[in-house]
């Protein structure tokens, strides 16, 4: 079958007839100190390692066979999804000895794809676009790759990627001040085997920067699928908080959540006490403590953690074991594994976020961003 016969095909036999490869070998530098010990794509969201929600969203699209472009604590990915049939799918992964840059990965995995078409997807992406659509759009267009743009209100902080009116990628522009077009680069792509193959192999390789420019040049036919989709990318401490939030309030669509959603997602195995808010698609992990009369707005609360009574805390994430002193008030701050913040302590993220580095203990009012004593 040739991609240009393949217009009666149906959106499952497509999508069952496509690799999904999914880049995961980042170091999250961004998200320290989260990503000492956890590979970005494993960090709980929504009660659910990041790219768990990512893998059901592969799944109901149809897509089965899975391969992980890993580097950065490679191991972890395995450990946990195994070969994916408990998920319903078949996981492959391959592992860079030093990291290959986002073409390199992908040209890494190209001797385990079993077919002539392959979805490409940054592991630290919240998506809600149509993935079906997209597979459509590329096999429409008899096109070598498909990029998934992303029509967006300001698209300053973003690389620009205008199409003509055939939805032909014409250009890709690095950020400006005054951007010519309101579409970016999603980080979801589709691509035609062979273009893989055409990568140069062994050596880093960015595929925003170097692949898809050369490809221009050469007159290949890379196309722009076009949407207005639920769109996060979870680099950031305030983007993961947000998507973590925006999954359990149903703004963000995951399989894994669909009927739960509401102000708080709370672990069975967690326990709240009277007189606790919850808001703000605040989730509360497994096993964890929050004591009365504590406020928790908008936060990932994960494992095993302890929010004593009193504290409240807007725009955090606390990492496993990690203890909250009573009263203590924490606003966008980033709390280590395993580390205490004594009693009545204040930390406030300014422009950026407060972190706090693994196991580092904070005495009973030992840190105050109070202008008064
Ligand atoms: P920061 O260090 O915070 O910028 O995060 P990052 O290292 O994850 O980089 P970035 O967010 O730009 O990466 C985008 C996606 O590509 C993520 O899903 C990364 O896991 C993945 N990625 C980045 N570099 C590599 C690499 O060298 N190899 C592979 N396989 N994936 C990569």
């Amino acid at each position: 079958m040739t991609d240009r016969s393949s217009g009666a095909v149906s959106a499952g036999d497509l999508a069952a007839s496509t690799d999904a490869v999914i880049l995961v070998g980042g170091k999250g530098t961004r998200l320290r100190p989260l990503t000492t010990s956890v590979p970005k794509p494993m960090l709980p969201v929504a009660g659910y390692p990041f790219l768990q929600h990512l893998l059901a969203r592969i799944r109901e699209a149809g897509m089965t066979h899975v391969v992980m472009g890993t580097s950065y604590r490679a191991e972890v990915f395995e450990e946990y999804f195994g070969d994916g049939s408990d998920l319903g799918l078949d996981i492959e992964y391959v592992v860079e000895k030093d990291p290959l840059g986002t073409g390199g990965g992908i040209r890494n995995v190209c001797d385990r794809l079993r077919h002539d078409r392959a979805m490409v997807f940054n592991g630290d992406v919240l998506g809600g676009t149509d993935l079906g659509a997209v597979l459509r759009t590329h096999v429409d267009n008899d096109a070598d790759v498909t990029l998934h743009l992303l029509r967006v209100a300001d698209p300053r902080a973003f690389g620009c990627v205008p199409t003509d009116s055939e939805g032909r990628v014409t250009e890709f522009l690095e950020k400006t001040e005054d951007p010519p077009t309101d579409q970016i680069n999603a980080g979801c792509y589709v691509f035609r085997r062979s273009i893989i193959e055409g990568i140069p192999e062994g050596r880093p390789v960015s595929v925003e920067r170097e692949v898809f420019p050369a490809l221009l040049e050469r007159g290949a036919r890379v196309y722009g699928h076009v949407d207005q989709a639920y769109w996060r990318d979870l680099g950031t401490p305030s983007d993961f908080i947000r998507g973590s939030s925006d999954l359990v309030r149903g703004i963000a669509p995951s399989p894994l959540i669909e009927g739960r959603h509401g102000e708080a997602l709370v672990d069975p195995s967690a326990a709240v006490a009277g007189g606790a808010l919850l808001f703000g698609g605040t989730v509360v992990g497994r096993g964890a403590e929050i004591g009365a009369g504590a406020r928790v707005d908008t936060s990932v609360i994960l494992e095993g953690v302890v929010v004593e009574a009193g504290a409240t805390l807007e725009r955090c994430v606390i990492a496993a074991g990690a203890r909250i002193g009573a009263r203590a008030h924490l606003v966008d701050s980033v709390i280590g594994e395993g580390a205490v913040i004594g009693a009545r302590c204040e930390l406030v993220g300014g422009s950026g976020f407060a972190r706090v580095w693994p196991g580092v203990q904070i005495p009973d009012g030992g840190l105050r961003f109070s202008s008064d004593i």
